[in-house]
């Protein structure tokens, strides 16, 4: 795998396989790379000729008093790492390269980004502005036919989507599986935060989301089902921050499960560390019946 630092050997390095009508494959990262980015990886290995993967650690995205300082950075792990699971091409700027003196635009895409997550009183939508100001470069420097992110971010698939529909960014999107450690907690950077005792409790959060999607695809209405998700929390010991039922597509509100795929969003503070995690469910609808001919 070579390592890039800056956009201009990127380009170079992209010229050739761009003219010979190559395949590219891109996978932003914010590096401290675990299981659920190299299945990214991988899904790009498999489908594409050429994977780029970024690893930038953001400052737009992360708010004041969030943890930009503190967060895990291993470059030469990550290389490792990446170089295993079939990435081509690394491009590693630096805070400089994306944001040189002068720099005064933003991406923003309006609703999407001002709930969950993005709520005033949480991140904020400052937040996902941050995101797709740097996707929307990304995009725009490595010109990649797929571009792959997790499902685990469910907000920030729905944004970018949104924003790549919007703006027409030839690329397709691929939201690929949460992937989880064996007791259910979905793989995170942040997951380093957890200290022993707050580890053993995370878990509850997978088994909320499950208990919600149970009661959901058993009959139950959004607030019943919230509610059986919110009785695992409090067992565990964790208090959420948002834990809401909304559509997974366009993020409204919902209060039963008969309509579209439905999204049920958790964010809850363990210990160190601000959690997220997230459970789709298609519609409980029957189908109608077919008339008899
Ligand atoms: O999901 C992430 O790691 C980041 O939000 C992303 C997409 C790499 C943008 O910085």
């Amino acid at each position: 795998m070579k390592v890039v630092r800056t956009k201009d050997d990127l380009k170079e390095e992209l010229a050739a396989p761009r003219r010979d009508g190559r395949i590219i494959g891109l996978v932003p990262t914010m590096g401290s790379l675990h299981a659920g980015h190299l299945s990214l990886l991988r899904a790009a290995r498999g489908e594409c000729d050429v994977v780029v993967m970024s690893l930038f650690v953001n400052p737009a995205q992360f708010g004041p008093d969030e943890d930009l300082a503190g967060y895990p950075r291993d470059l030469e792990h990550d290389i490792e790492l990446a170089t295993a699971a079939g990435a081509d091409l690394l491009y590693s700027p630096a805070d400089a390269e994306v944001y040189p003196e002068g720099f005064a635009t933003a991406v923003t895409v309006s609703g999407l980004t001002e709930v969950l997550c993005g709520d005033p009183a949480r991140r904020g939508p400052e937040h996902f502005r941050g995101v797709t100001t740097i996707v929307a470069k990304l995009l725009n420097l490595v010109g990649p036919d797929v571009a792959y992110f997790g499902q685990k971010d469910a907000q920030q698939a729905v944004v970018i989507r949104r924003m790549v529909e919007d703006l027409d960014f030839p690329v397709r999107i691929e939201v690929m599986p949460t992937v989880r450690e064996p007791d259910g907690l979905a793989m995170s950077s942040r997951n380093a935060y957890l200290a022993p005792g707050d580890r053993e409790r995370a878990p509850g959060i997978h088994r909320a989301l499950n208990a919600a999607a149970a009661a959901a695809r058993a009959g139950s209405t959004a607030a019943d089902a919230l509610a059986a998700a919110r009785a695992e929390l409090d067992s565990a010991g964790i208090e959420p921050e948002y834990l809401e039922a909304r559509d997974a597509i366009d993020l409204t509100p919902i209060e039963t499960f008969n309509g579209r795929p439905a999204l049920i969003a958790v964010a809850a503070r363990v210990g160190d560390a601000r959690l997220i995690d997230n459970v789709v469910v298609e519609s409980t609808q029957r189908p109608e019946r077919q008339e008899q001919r």
